[in-house]
Parts: C-alpha cells; structure tokens; sequence
C-alpha cells in the first residue's frame, strides 16, 4: 500500500515524507512546485537514503487527479499538505485561495469516497480558533469567524471533511490544527524556503540575522501579556511531522473512536515574541537588530494548545525545546545561503 502526500515537497511535507520513509511506508508525492523547490527530493533521498516516487502536476487539474488514482489503485492514505498559505495574498486573491485550498479537497475526497476504507489527513490550523477565551486552546474551544480567506479554507476544509465523513462511513479522517511550526531537520538537508519576504517570525529572523534583512519590525509591546508581545506556540517541524505518522498508524489500524477526529498539534508552551528574539540571539551568538513598529492588523494576543489529546490519544508528544528549534532553523539558514553563495 502506498501513502500519498500531496505538497510533499513544501516545507512540512517534506519533514513528514522523511518520518513516513523512516517508518518503512511507501511514499508517492504530488506537487506542482509552485512553493518548493525539486531539490528537496535529493534532500529527502539524503536523510534516509531512499528517493520517493514524484509526480509534477498541479491538483486542481481534476482529470488529473482522476487519472492518478486510477494509475495507483493502492494509495491507501493520504496525507494532504498542499495548499496556498499567505495570508495576507488570500485577502488580495480570495477565488485562487478557495479553489486551490477547497477545490483540491473536494476532488481528493471524491477519489477516496470511491475505496475501501481510505485514510485521510488535513493539514489544519489554530487560526480556526481566533482569539480563543480560554488559555490553553482545547479541540472542543469553539471555531471563531475566520479573519482571512485562508483562515476560512481551514476552517471549512474540516467541515468539508466533517459532512464527507457522515455519509461516507468507510472514510477515516483526522484533522491536524497546527500551532506554529518553525526549524529544520537536524541533518539540514532539509528545511523551510520562503519565497520573497518571510511573512512569519522565525524566518525573518534568521534572514535578519544572516544578513539579508536589516531589520525585523515586532509587530506591538503593548499586548496584555507579561513583556507587551504577543504569544504563539512554536512547534519544531521534526515534532510535526512524527505527529502525522502516528495520526497516520492510527487510522490505518482501525484505532480511531470515529471516523472523523481533530488535533491540537503544538508544545503546550506559549512564547512571547521578545523570547523567540532571546532564544534566536542566545543560540546564534548575535544580536538582532529589531525595532517595536505598530501592531499587525489581524494578529491575536496569545494562542497556545493544549496537547492532552494528542498526547494521550495519539501516544505523541513534542521533544524539542525553543532553543534547539531555534538552533536548527539558524544551521538550517546558514547552510542555504553558503549554498546559494557556492552556485551563484
Ligand atoms: P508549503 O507551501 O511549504 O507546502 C505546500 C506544498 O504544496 C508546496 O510544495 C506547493 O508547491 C504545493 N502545492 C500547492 N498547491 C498545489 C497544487 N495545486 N498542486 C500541487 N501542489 C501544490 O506549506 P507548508 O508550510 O508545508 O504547509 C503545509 C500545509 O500546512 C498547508 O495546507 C498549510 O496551510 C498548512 N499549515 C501550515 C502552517 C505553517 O505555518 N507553515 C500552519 C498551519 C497549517
Ligand atoms: C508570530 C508572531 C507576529 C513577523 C501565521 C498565520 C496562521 C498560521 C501560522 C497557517 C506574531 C510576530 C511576525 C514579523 C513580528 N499559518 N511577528 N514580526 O501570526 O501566529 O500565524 O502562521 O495556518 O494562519 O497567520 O505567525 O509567524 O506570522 O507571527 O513581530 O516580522 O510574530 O505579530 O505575534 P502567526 P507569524
């Protein structure tokens, strides 16, 4: 049986198809390379020395994603990362966000309806939770109304997923709501490869601190938390993408309570942007030049998970602290550009 993992040459996919592959599971990846580079390839095949089967093709090419179901009658699950992810260009492009982030969706599950007990997991996010009331986040904390067209595909994704499985009672589905997922793999053969300006923290800071930024702007300090910045959960990728395994073991041995289950996916510890910068500087040996700019339009106080679920349910907990995640995505940062410096 193979997995599928579509966007599996994308930041996160990337790690999960390595954990999969280390894992003894048959890998087959789709991706259009519309936010990765085919490189990644040689990298996946440099950590645990076997080369994933790719297929180039964009998914919202409905026949196509017919025809490949039909070449590969013995994808048993997949594992569904691909998808557009700037928020601020959902806001700008709302109908190419729903269609590449709900359209695909709709033909995958379509594809998967069609078999025998097909497994299914989302790549979801703690954006459906808003600003939620209560500290830590629980998966029962209600689905606040989206900010974004993409905080909106995530949130009717599951929904999507949801009503697919009431009526499909064959199809086993988890949805995984990430926190915030940061770092490399600690080999670097592998890691995150934003296009243009880092919109997210930590790759701003590593590029500030690497020198291609001059400086990283802290979006407000005059937050109600303890140093007036606001607070996420930052997730080492490696911690994720095990987490998908083990969501994936779950399903393919018939473990769930019922066919459609939702996660928390974080380190149940919330951090303040002044402690990401501390950790970045305490980790690299430097001083980041950041300056306190106005508040960002849309961002919440503090979001942090509670992992009780996931621990117990899952038997999955994360391993790295902030330091070390920090650490990988500054080696991580440090190998790209001496690389790029090489070819260029
Ligand atoms: P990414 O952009 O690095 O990876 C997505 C991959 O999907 C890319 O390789 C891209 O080329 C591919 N892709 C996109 N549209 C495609 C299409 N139509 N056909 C074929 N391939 C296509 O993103 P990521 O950070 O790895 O995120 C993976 C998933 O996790 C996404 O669904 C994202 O919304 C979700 N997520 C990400 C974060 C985060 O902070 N990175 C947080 C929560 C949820
Ligand atoms: C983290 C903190 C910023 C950049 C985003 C998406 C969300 C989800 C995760 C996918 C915030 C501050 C940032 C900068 C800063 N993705 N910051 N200067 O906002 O939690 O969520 O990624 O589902 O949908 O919105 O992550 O990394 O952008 O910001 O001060 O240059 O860093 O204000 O407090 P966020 P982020």
């Amino acid at each position: 049986m193979k997995i599928l993992v579509t966007g599996g040459l994308g930041y996160i996919g990337s790690h999960t198809v390595v954990e999969l592959q280390n894992e003894g599971l048959e890998v087959v990846i789709i991706d259009n390379l519309s936010n990765s580079s085919i490189d990644v390839l040689d990298g996946i095949e440099g950590i645990t020395e076997k080369r994933p089967i790719f297929e180039e093709f964009d998914l919202r090419n409905k026949t196509k994603v017919q025809d490949f179901f039909a070449r590969h009658s013995d994808v048993g699950g997949v594992i569904h990362f691909a998808a557009s992810k700037a928020v601020g260009e959902s806001v700008e492009k709302p109908l190419l966000y729903y269609e590449n982030n709900l359209g695909v969706l709709v033909y995958l599950l379509q594809e998967l309806e069609k078999k025998k007990g097909a497994s299914f997991i989302f790549s979801s996010s703690c954006t459906v939770y808003g600003q939620a009331d209560e500290l830590p986040i629980t998966e029962d904390a209600p689905v606040k109304p989206a900010e974004s067209p993409y905080g909106n595909t995530k949130q009717v994704g599951e929904e999507i997923i949801r009503d697919t499985c009431k009526v499909t009672p064959d199809l086993k589905a988890i949805a995984l709501r990430y926190f915030n997922p940061i770092g490399a793999h600690p080999s670097i053969k592998i890691g995150e490869l934003p296009l243009g300006v880092p919109q997210n923290l930590v790759p701003f800071i590593t590029q500030t601190g690497i020198g291609i930024r001059e400086q990283l702007s802290v979006f407000g300090d005059d937050y109600p938390t303890e140093d007036g910045t606001c607070i996420r959960d930052y997730i080492h990728v490696v911690d994720l993408a095990k987490a998908h395994v083990k969501a994936l073991q779950r399903l393919l041995q018939n473990e769930n309570n019922s066919n459609y289950e939702v996660f928390n996916l974080g380190t149940g510890k919330g951090s303040s942007v002044l402690e990401v910068i501390h950790s970045f500087e305490r980790v690299s040996g430097k001083k980041l030049n950041y300056k306190i700019v106005g508040r960002r339009e849309g961002d919440v106080i503090q979001a942090y998970a509670d992992t009780q679920k996931a621990n117990k349910v899952l038997g999955w907990k994360s391993k790295y602290t902030l330091d070390e995640s920090l650490k990988s995505a500054w080696d991580w940062e440090q190998k790209v550009r001496t690389s790029h410096a090489a070819k260029s």
